[in-house]
């Protein structure tokens, strides 16, 4: 599908592209510091303590970079020529709600789990499908760790959009962007390497080492990526080897505490429902069975009742 976006983007001078990030948390600071670090200009939007930090302290980046930017933050979305969003899945449709408020441009999402390019599409025109391999953590409100380089993807299915070239112009200079025209793949690739690793992770409280480690754990993973497969495969997606996908991932990142194990950890909700929850629904609606998907689902959530997390 050929689209001309020529002139809703200008060749405007970085300075003068506003970029702004809806979710501020721990991938979302990271990715404004580098942007801004890049020439543009960013708004943030953030809640809560991180929201109070921004706008007393700025946001103060360690690790990869060490630095102090001043941080032009709010709790609501202005006009922007482009939007990443970084929030929780669960809160994307929310988030889609307040941008369909103003003109915010382009929207990438970097968020993890399936079914987000969706939930944005419902509400926003221009929707840009996005996979990050960066490493970030909060260490407190208003400073971000950069833990790990990585890699971006940005497309959309079947072609390279001008939106996803215009993505790439602002990431180019802070980031490994790679543009795709198999962003769903992508996205799908992640997940199933996030219901591998992430919920065992959190159930066992164990980091990602332990899953290639322990036998039980690793027989487990191994299951919940056949059962992804088997979806990926009716959906007429393409198959890879995501066993060994799981097992590089794991192994590389041994050390990392997953992010569901942190969101347990800090007494936050996880993404559960849209990593292997979406996995379960997909396989019912599609006629498949994905027990082990739906176990670690079910312990999850047990384990996020059970700690006064969710009702
Ligand atoms: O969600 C996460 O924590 C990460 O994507 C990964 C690599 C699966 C575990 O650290």
């Amino acid at each position: 599908m050929e689209q001309n976006w020529g002139v809703i983007m200008p060749e405007k001078e970085s300075k003068d592209v506003k970029v702004q990030i809806m979710g501020a948390g721990a991938i979302g600071s990271l990715f404004g510091a580098l942007i801004q670090l890049s020439g543009f200009s960013v708004h943030y939007v953030a809640r809560g303590r991180q929201l109070e930090a921004l706008k007393e302290n700025g946001l103060t980046i360690t690790g990869l970079i060490e630095g102090h930017l001043r941080v032009d933050v709010s709790n609501r979305p202005e006009e922007a020529d482009l939007t990443i969003v970084a929030v929780k899945a669960y809160d994307t449709e929310g988030a889609a709600k307040m941008l369909s408020e103003v003109d915010c441009g382009i929207t990438f999402t970097i968020q993890n789990g399936i079914g987000n390019v969706e939930i944005l599409s419902k509400y926003l025109e221009r929707v840009v499908g996005g996979v990050t391999t960066y490493g970030a953590n909060l260490v407190g409100p208003g400073i971000v760790n950069y833990a790990g380089k990585g890699v971006v993807y940005a497309g959309n299915d079947g072609y390279a959009s001008e939106e996803a070239k215009f993505v790439k112009r602002v990431l180019e200079k802070g980031f490994n962007c790679e543009l795709v025209d198999d962003i769903s793949f992508r996205i799908w690739s992640k997940a199933i390497v996030n219901a591998a690793i992430n919920p065992l992770t959190a159930i066992c409280r164990v980091r990602n080492g332990k899953i290639v480690e322990v036998e039980e754990l690793w027989s487990i993973a191994k299951a919940v990526v056949k059962e992804g497969v088997e979806v990926l495969k009716k959906i007429g997606l393409p198959e890879t080897d995501f066993i060994e996908m799981v097992r590089d991932v794991a192994t590389k990142t041994s050390k990392n505490r997953s992010s569901m194990l942190q969101d347990v950890e800090n007494g936050k909700k996880t993404e559960i429902d849209f990593i292997n929850g979406e996995i379960v629904r997909r396989a019912e609606e599609l006629g498949l069975e994905a027990p082990t998907n739906k176990i670690l689902l079910k312990l999850v959530k047990g384990v996020e009742k059970a700690y006064g997390i969710i009702e």
